[in-house]
């Protein structure tokens, strides 16, 4: 596997390698990072990954200095799942000066997670849009988890006519149903064992709708009252038409619930498609 912080070096790299598909990540790789990296394999000819922890995409108080950073057990772990090319640039690489050229997605960066973490849906865009000219990939993967940041990305490559294919990865959840996350190694031993609580509250969500119930604002608000009186603290908890996250119109449109809460100091988000 080659490494590259340097955006030259990259582009002489990935020179004349056929459909290039791109992974970008935050490093500190777990087993949904490595799905997507055996995913993307199936796509193209060569696969890339990038690591860079985005500082545009946290808020003022959010983790950006605590989150970790794993380069050496990452490089070990892309080299066994067989990716061709690691960028991972400095901030100096990527943010020689300060980035005041932004994408500015549509008003859906200010619902769900938008509403509690301002400005990140903006620094999300800004930093893929980079990464996608630098790399200039055919297809892009990204994981379902964050599937609010999948379809902000989906729209904004389709809007903007970026000749590049958008692929949902699946989550990949422990054994006992919590998703992944990076943000998962927060947790003490007794959150951890809290936490696949989020996931059992949200099957629950999608077998009541499944069952016939149309009273979405009263399953989101018992969801989220059985969230929090077991110490979480609920941001939110939604169901959205998956097309475009909105608050479902008819009984047509296929469903969507997804969730925000704090368990301590974590936050995990997490959803499932009904
Ligand atoms: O999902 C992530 O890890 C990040 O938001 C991304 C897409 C790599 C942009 O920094």
């Amino acid at each position: 596997m080659q490494i590259h912080s340097a955006i030259p070096a990259l582009r002489t790299a990935l020179q004349g390698r056929g459909r290039i598909v791109f992974v970008p990540t935050m490093g500190n790789l777990h087993d949904g990072h490595i799905a997507l990296m055996t995913q993307a394999r199936a796509l193209g000819d060569t696969v890339v990954a990038s690591i860079f922890v985005n500082r545009l995409q946290f808020g003022p108080n959010e983790d950006f200095d605590q989150y970790p950073r794993t380069f050496d057990a990452d490089c070990a772990r892309l080299r066994t799942a067989g990716v061709d090319v690691l960028f991972a640039p400095t901030e100096r690489d990527l943010y020689p000066e300060p980035q005041e050229y932004v994408v500015e997605p549509p008003a859906i960066q200010h619902q769900l997670d938008g509403e509690f973490r301002p400005g990140h849906f903006r620094g999300v865009a800004t930093v893929v849009l980079k990464l996608f000219n630098i790399v200039q990939p055919q297809a892009a993967l990204f994981g379902k988890k964050d599937y609010q940041q999948l379809m902000v990305l989906r729209n904004m490559t389709r809007q903007l006519a970026l000749p590049i294919e958008i692929v949902g990865g699946e989550t990949v959840r422990a054994g006992d149903g919590l998703a992944l996350s990076s943000r998962n190694g927060y947790l003490s031993p007794a959150e951890r064992s809290e936490a696949p609580r989020l996931y059992r509250v949200l099957t629950q969500l999608r077998d009541a709708v499944r069952a016939g119930a149309r009273d979405y604002a009263a399953l989101e608000r018992e969801a989220s009252g059985e969230l929090d009186r077991h110490g979480w603290r609920t941001d939110y908890v939604a169901v959205r038409q998956q097309t475009d996250l909105q608050v479902p119109q008819d009984g047509n449109t296929p469903l969507v619930v997804l969730a925000a809460s704090r368990l301590g100091s974590t936050r995990l988000i997490d959803n499932i498609e009904i």
